[in-house]
């Protein structure tokens, strides 16, 4: 295990898709413990588990109801324990998901607080309407309607930027966050050696005023005391060890915030998510729109993330995929003919970045967007949510449908292909059907072959997620964007203590031609996902439909 992120890989575990042990169709702890062979031949070096606490899963454990027991759908404490001693004894270390920004409404402090108590009540943010039937502000929850619920009995509204049982922590409260830090350091003395904090860039709210141009996001993101906030978290909580890896999942963030959370010396975070790469198939912020992606865009923007993070010496997390993500190779790549060579052309883009990649489970085995023709095969709250406003916005349910399957969240959420057995070894053949659908494919997509082809994807990660190991300017380097106005083609140059690497892609399923490329003299090649060279000549490099290249000196 490398303990220095920058050489470091995340594999991330969604366990209710991971692997069901018995047999009740929900992926369990035990299940990971399971695989943990599997994912160290991988070779990263910690694992992300999403949440998996006592829960009502309405958000799919994103509802915490309790932090300091798990779900007995999941497992045990015993459960817990052997699997931070099993990663350890593998040179994993185990991270998870700290969701402070809300809890759920079974949680004790909420329920206590609905009892009327002062004390709990000042835990979130209880505020009258503005008039009969007027909740306190216009702001919109992120899973559709009005942020604010009303209860009848104080004749006040709570705030829920999520789901109505997700209501919204008030980090203002001193209690609430010593609270935080007491459940921190208690995952950190059984052995945790990483936290990604959900949405935490939402914790500091700013005024309670409506928004005339937008949803309301401008008045909680990146709010007024975010930064203390986070320092004081550091400080009494993971600062006192080096060593444990902390990611923001930063909402609808600025950079200029970034340089602030994920600095090297600013005892906040040591590194960020931010989604503005993965919003380049929205219409702006609007998600549930059909738009084809924008390569420029997408382009522009990590290259202007890579460069400005590096002049400030902060730290990303670079990754294509995760539990709220629509399959990659599906979103950017091609299901079909270029399957395998788009899914490690993109792994080739992500992997030889500056920052700490993130591989999210079956995303190392090309695994693909769901096949669901029908919303009752949906899980998600987001997406049934907003089947019904796109509906109400007047569309016909045939287009809504059109418009979740491309972009719901439970697309990353099918069953982890294992092998070509019943229900994709996800759980045995008798037992209680998936808590979601299979995917089709998995008799071509499952891990198993993938293990037996030295060519597959599976080899594939396997490879980048060494090498950023083995050179140093994977790890370390500088980067500058190469091709920008290049309509195809994704290209970069690292440096670092006179060594070069060129990574260069195309983009696209037609081969293309790249002018004016680098000089490649003295370089040798270290991976790409065709066996035949296409170097280029004369400085022109042509490159194959979907062609990756890294090349070093
Ligand atoms: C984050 C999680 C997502 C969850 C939301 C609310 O975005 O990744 O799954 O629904 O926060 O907790
Ligand atoms: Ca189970």
């Amino acid at each position: 295990m490398s303990t220095d992120f920058r050489k470091s890989t995340v594999y991330q575990i969604y366990p209710k898709s991971f692997c069901d042990t018995n047999n009740d169709g929900l992926g369990d702890l035990r299940g990971v413990i399971e695989k943990l062979d599997y994912i160290k031949e991988l070779g990263v070096d910690y694992i992300w588990l999403t949440p998996f606490f006592v829960s009502p899963q309405n958000d799919n454990g994103y509802d915490v109801e309790d932090y300091y027991n798990i779900d007995p759908r999941y497992g045990t404490m015993a459960d817990v324990e052997e699997l931070i001693a099993e990663g350890k004894k593998r040179g994993i270390g185990l991270m998870f998901d700290m969701v402070f920004n809300h809890v759920s409404t079974r949680h004790e402090w909420f329920r206590k607080a609905m009892d009327g108590d002062p004390y709990y009540k000042d835990f979130f943010f209880f505020r009258k309407g503005k008039g009969k039937d007027v909740p306190p502000t216009n702001w919109e929850s992120k899973f559709g309607g009005n942020a604010w619920e009303y209860v009848e009995k104080f004749d006040e509204y709570y705030l829920h930027l999520f789901d109505v049982t997700q209501a919204d922590l008030n980090w203002d409260n001193e209690n609430v966050r010593k609270e935080i830090q007491k459940i921190v350091r208690f995952w950190m003395d059984k052995g945790v050696r990483g936290f990604r904090f959900d949405v935490v860039n939402l914790i500091s709210k700013a005024a309670f005023e409506d928004d005339e141009t937008g949803d309301g996001r401008k008045y909680y993101t990146d709010g007024p005391n975010i930064h203390k906030y986070l320092k004081e978290l550091h400080d009494m909580t993971f600062g006192t060890d080096a060593e444990i890896l902390t990611v923001g999942e930063m909402s609808s963030t600025s950079i200029e915030n970034c340089y602030q959370y994920a600095g090297a010396d600013t005892g906040e975070l040591s590194m960020v998510f931010s989604f503005h790469h993965l919003k380049v198939d929205f219409m702006g912020n609007e998600k549930w729109v059909l738009v084809p992606a924008d390569f420029g865009k997408l382009k522009k923007i990590i290259f202007e993330w890579q460069t400005k993070m590096a002049e400030h010496n902060a730290w990303n997390a670079v990754f294509w995929c995760n539990h709220d993500q629509p399959r990659v190779v599906s979103r950017f790549g091609d299901e079909g003919k270029y399957w395998k060579e788009s899914a490690k052309m993109l792994a080739t883009i992500i992997h030889c970045l500056r920052g700490t990649p993130y591989v999210y489970q079956g995303e190392e085995i090309g695994m693909t967007n769901t096949d669901f023709t029908e919303i009752s095969r949906f899980k998600d709250v987001e997406s049934l949510n907003h089947y019904q406003i796109l509906q109400d916005k007047g569309l016909s349910a045939s287009d809504a449908l059109r418009i979740v399957q491309v972009h719901s969240r439970d697309n990353g959420r099918t069953p982890m292909q294992w092998n070509d057995s019943a229900y994709a070894g996800f759980t045995s053949a008798d037992s209680e059907e998936p808590w979601i659908g299979v995917n089709s494919n998995y008799t071509k997509i499952n891990a198993a072959s993938q293990l037996e082809d030295p060519d597959s994807i599976f080899h594939y990660y396997q490879k980048l997620i060494a090498l950023r190991k083995e050179v140093d300017v994977i790890a370390f380097g500088d980067i500058e964007p190469l091709a920008e106005s290049h309509p195809s083609v994704f290209a970069y140059r690292r440096t670092y203590e006179g060594h070069e690497l060129i990574v260069a892609a195309n983009f696209y399923g037609r081969e293309c031609c790249w002018k004016d490329a680098p000089d490649m003299s003295g370089f040798e090649k270290l991976t790409g996902n065709y066996h035949e060279e296409t170097a280029p000549k004369n400085g022109e490099w042509t490159l194959k439909p979907y062609e990756a290249q890294v090349w070093y000196k």
